[in-house]
């Protein structure tokens, strides 16, 4: 299972925003990297902790900017935020209730919601963004 690399399809051309999706990718790589290095539970726990925090960090932020620019779809794209923080929330009590279950499966299902999420959702507000004005 690769890592996911930051290439310029990534981009929505909007600065801030792809600066946090990059840093995004590599907090999820960090997370990745600790798996395939088979790292303990203690590594684990503070990246899925960096990986909950900056996820919630660029949420807010996202979401104060795409009601900035009145964004039709908001009450949507924030639906699928909520579902993906919570979805990492019940991995992180799952994880520190002693069930590991951090295997390949589950990375893989967050890398690939992390990369579809940004090519796909947030595209979207970017086109509308750029095309707004
Ligand atoms: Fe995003
Ligand atoms: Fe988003």
């Amino acid at each position: 299972m690769p890592r996911i690399d930051w290439n310029e399809k990534f981009s929505l051309s909007i600065r801030e925003i792809d600066d946090q999706h990059k840093r995004w990718i590599g907090i999820m790589n960090e997370l990745h990297d600790a798996l395939m290095n088979g790292e303990g539970p203690d590594t684990f726990e503070k990246t899925l902790e960096s990986l909950s925090e900056y996820t919630h960090y660029h949420f807010a932020h996202e979401e104060a900017f795409m009601k900035k620019i009145n964004y039709e779809a908001f009450h949507d794209h924030r639906r699928l935020h909520d579902a993906f923080k919570n979805e990492i929330f019940s991995l992180q009590n799952e994880f520190l209730s002693g069930n590991v279950i951090l295997h390949s499966q589950v990375m893989s299902r967050l890398q690939n919601w992390l990369r579809d999420h940004i090519l796909i959702e947030d595209r979207k507000f970017a086109d509308f963004y750029h095309h707004s004005d």
